[in-house]
């Protein structure tokens, strides 16, 4: 029983953020004070979100995504991981993680399922990794990321351009790609900071292409794959391939495939736009699966067509951090 929306779209795919939590404090992602935490209790437990994705499994949801906040963060993660593989619930899992703390579970991930990790990652330089992220941990990251390629677990490097901090990066990260089959992606900065504000100048997809050109001049570009994000380039003689994620831009949301989960239990079936259905509150107050089921068919028949269109039916302006969203 599939799940399609209004717009014809096959929505097989959820994000799951596991935790709002972080040990790092992004620049573009939440104050150095950090948000406001959610409290334990308020958290979907472990048991909840395993019975949450056999009902998503129903429903023909077949990709599963862990991200946060930091998911590493959240006690308990690897023996839920474990758990979803023990009992069949989905077939793998993709990981989204800021790789500070993932070198000593590298073996034990891949061993529950892990596909693919996409690995937060904004500069190559010690001292600006510290000023966008407020802590000392670059070497742990690049450990990591090697651990992994290791393992031969597939790599995503995904990088936040933001202007004015690390535009000068840009194609020192992309030659993380040269020698090594992995993929390096430079994603447009979004408002999803932990502030009321929006930024009033930032580097768009194309502004972000040019960039890159600067530098290599000899960019392809593949053909846009569906349900993906990011439209990516070759470059002659390179292992790996470099992508640009318009998430500002919102250029991919004709074909988009996913839904998000927050760590509070609140389905987004747009990352622009409201909660579209307390899952949690289903989840405590005796729903059959059957009834979370229709709701959540209900939700989704309701996806906003865009991400324009998400973002104007909202009730506020966006001031949430992308680490209560899981991006
Ligand atoms: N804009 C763009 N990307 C962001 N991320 C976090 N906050 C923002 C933002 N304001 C990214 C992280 C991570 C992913 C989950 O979302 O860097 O790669
Ligand atoms: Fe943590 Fe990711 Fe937010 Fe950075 S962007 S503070 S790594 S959740």
């Amino acid at each position: 029983m599939a799940l399609i929306d209004s717009h014809g779209r096959t929505i097989n795919y959820v994000r799951l953020a596991i935790t709002d939590r972080c040990n790092l404090r992004c620049t573009y992602c939440m104050p150095q004070s950090g948000i406001d935490f959610v409290s334990r209790d308020d958290l979907l437990s472990y048991e909840e979100m395993l019975r949450l994705l056999k009902v998503f499994k129903s429903l023909d949801v077949s990709k599963l995504r862990i991200t946060g906040g930091e998911p590493l963060v959240r006690k308990g993660i690897l023996e839920f991981l474990e758990e979803i593989k023990a009992q069949q619930i989905m077939d793998g899992f993709y990981l989204t993680t800021n790789a500070t703390t993932t070198l000593s579970h590298v073996e034990r991930l891949v061993n529950a399922g892990l596909k693919s990790v996409n690995i937060s990652l904004d500069t190559l330089d010690r001292q600006k990794f510290i000023d966008i992220t407020k802590r000392d941990q670059l070497d742990n990251v690049l450990a990591s990321m090697n651990a992994f390629y290791q393992s031969d677990v597939r790599i995503k490097i995904n990088m936040v351009v933001t202007k004015g901090s690390n535009e000068a990066d840009i194609v020192p990260m992309a030659q993380l790609a040269e020698h090594r089959n992995i993929q390096v992606r430079f994603l447009e900065e979004m408002p999803f900071n932990g502030l009321n504000e929006m930024k009033t100048q930032f580097m768009t997809h194309h502004d972000i292409l040019e960039k890159l050109k600067t530098s290599l001049p000899n960019l392809t570009s593949k053909p846009f794959e569906h349900g993906s994000t990011s439209q990516n380039y070759t470059v002659e003689g390179w292992k790996g391939d470099v992508g640009i994620i318009a998430s500002y831009s919102r250029t991919f949301c004709g074909s988009c495939n996913r839904l998000r989960v927050t760590p509070t239990g609140q389905m987004k079936t747009c990352l622009y736009g409201k909660n579209d259905l307390d899952l949690r509150g289903l989840l405590r107050d005796g729903s059959s699966d059957e009834e979370i089921t229709q709701a959540i068919k209900h939700a989704v028949a309701n996806k906003p067509v865009d991400g324009i269109a998400a973002e104007r039916s909202r009730f506020s302006t966006i001031s949430e951090s992308m680490a209560t969203i899981g991006g």
